[in-house]
């Protein structure tokens, strides 16, 4: 998608040549002596549009206008979410249209977490998936005008975000990808075409370098499949080489039938998001490779299905971990932290200044926090509140879970150094517990997306979680 800063206010949105223009009003709003204002004044008065946000009135080629079509969408205050729900609600309406370019104006201006809520929603209501429909429709709508009153102050803001939304687009789509098409190593294609891109490289190892490397638990999972693992590096240098990076961790697992545990039929199919976590880390090197910021960062993907067969790993196998720790594998389908905790051990040669995994982990996680928090687990308090921070600025939300020792106590094992699982309780705090076992030499933080990174039922798809927050987080860091 193409967007384009341009400066214009309600009065200068009337010479604006569009198929649909948007007009975002604020409840506050006051009419100038301009066609437009004049309009929205008239409709707000007699009661034909409500101030509440997501509210809309839809004209068509109204005199002294250059836009084809005119949607009026009422944002209430202003506030990031109510930015979303009115273009959302707006973007919706115009989507059945025939209208290619759109132009997008602000009755006020709005301010930076609101400008980004609009930009993030407007790519969110027109994405199309098409890659695996033989006749899928392309997106219409490919050009976004965003104007704004005045530009000056919010431009590196709108850069960001456009950035963001092209980031979040490729995690989608990769994410979106079933299981047969985004296999470890097309993921690992995906990680490499970005290694062509401006200051990224990429390394890709197969099993036997995996196997050189003694990361015992990763390839346990692997073994169940003829599909061959693969373990991406991904590295985007901004700083100097002195600098130490920010490791991003993602959860490749790119079918997760549950193993010899095998998961029940039902919304199987929905365990090819499995690998959600490695594409927001290929949707953030995106992002990074758009804004050259100068920072050094290394994404870890350890890329697997986990299927059941011949040589499947069984409950009660002991495997040898890279750290040398031995895991009781009691559930073969709590593969995730398996093929993690190898990955964390593996990042310690960066000596990096924090490390954050993130996985669509447990199922528990989603029962605590739903569709809208991710769950955010961190031993050091420092990276915790600039995650949850970097959150609230990208409304792409996260929330603090505990940690406490005495959640680990169902991870004692008799015939190894760990389970790699608990009881049912708090299963996303045991997962936790359990990565922080391989985590100690460095600030860790873990993000379980199980909950925010794809939507079930009728809108089923990926959304592109959490590449705003992570990308809000290195970003933030580098000023
Ligand atoms: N990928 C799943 C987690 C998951 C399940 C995410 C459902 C989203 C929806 C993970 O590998 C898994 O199976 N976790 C188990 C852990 C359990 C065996 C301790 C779970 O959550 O049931
Ligand atoms: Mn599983
Ligand atoms: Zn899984």
């Amino acid at each position: 998608m193409n967007f384009e800063l341009k400066t214009f206010d309600l009065a200068g949105a009337a010479a604006e040549k569009c198929d649909a223009l948007i007009v975002l009003l604020q409840a506050s709003f006051k009419p100038g002596i301009d066609v437009l204002s004049g309009l929205v004044a008239q409709a707000l008065k007699a009661g034909d549009l409500e101030t509440k946000a997501g509210k809309l009135l839809q004209l068509y080629r109204p005199a002294g206008i250059g836009a084809t079509r005119v949607v009026l969408a009422s944002v209430g205050d202003g506030t990031a979410r109510e930015m979303r729900q009115g273009v959302a609600a707006a973007v919706a309406a115009v989507k059945s249209s025939p209208a290619k370019k759109l132009a997008i104006c602000f009755s006020a201006m709005p301010d930076e977490r609101a400008l980004r809520s609009a930009i993030m929603a407007v790519a969110e209501a027109s994405y199309v998936y098409t890659s695996t429909k033989s006749k899928g429709e392309p997106r219409l709508i490919q050009r976004v005008v965003i104007a704004l009153p005045t530009v000056a102050r919010l431009k590196s803001v709108f850069v960001q975000a456009v950035a963001a939304v092209a980031g979040i687009e490729y995690a989608k789509e990769w994410a979106n990808r079933p299981a047969n098409h985004a296999t470890p190593t097309l993921l690992a294609g995906a990680a490499k075409s970005l290694a062509k891109l401006h200051n990224i490289e990429c390394e890709v190892l197969g099993p036997k370098e995996v196997a050189k490397l003694a990361m015992g638990s990763f390839m346990a999972v692997a073994q169940g499949t003829d599909e061959p693992l693969r373990f991406i590096v991904l590295r985007y240098t901004g700083a100097a080489k002195t600098e130490a990076p920010t490791v991003l961790i993602g959860k490749g697992i790119t079918f997760d039938s549950g193993g010899i545990s095998l998961k029940p039929a039902p919304e199987m199919d929905e365990m090819k998001f499995d690998m959600s976590g490695a594409a927001s880390v290929l949707g953030v090197f995106h992002a990074l490779a758009d804004l050259q910021p100068a920072i050094n960062v290394v994404g870890l993907i350890p890329a697997c299905e986990n299927l059941s067969g011949g040589r499947a790993i069984k409950p009660g196998d002991v495997v040898t971990s890279m750290s040398g720790q031995t895991i009781e594998i009691l559930n073969t389908d709590a593969e995730g932290r398996l093929v993690l905790c190898d990955a964390l051990t593996y990042a310690e040669r960066f000596k990096p200044r924090a490390v954050v995994d993130i996985a669509t982990l447990t199922g528990a996680c989603m029962i605590a926090l739903g569709g809208v928090r991710s769950g955010l687990f961190s031993s050091n308090d420092e990276l915790a509140a600039a995650l949850v921070l970097a959150g609230e600025s990208s409304t792409d939300l996260c929330w603090r879970m505990p940690l406490d020792d005495d959640y680990a106590e169902g991870l004692k094992s008799n015939f190894a150094d760990v389970a790699n699982v608990a009881g049912r309780q708090g299963g996303a705090i045991t997962a936790a517990k359990f990565l922080q076992r391989f985590a100690a030499k460095f600030a860790w933080a873990h993000l379980d997306i199980a909950g925010t990174a794809w939507k079930s039922g009728a809108a089923k798809g990926a959304t592109g979680r959490p590449v705003a927050l992570l990308l809000e987080y290195l970003l933030t860091a580098a000023k």
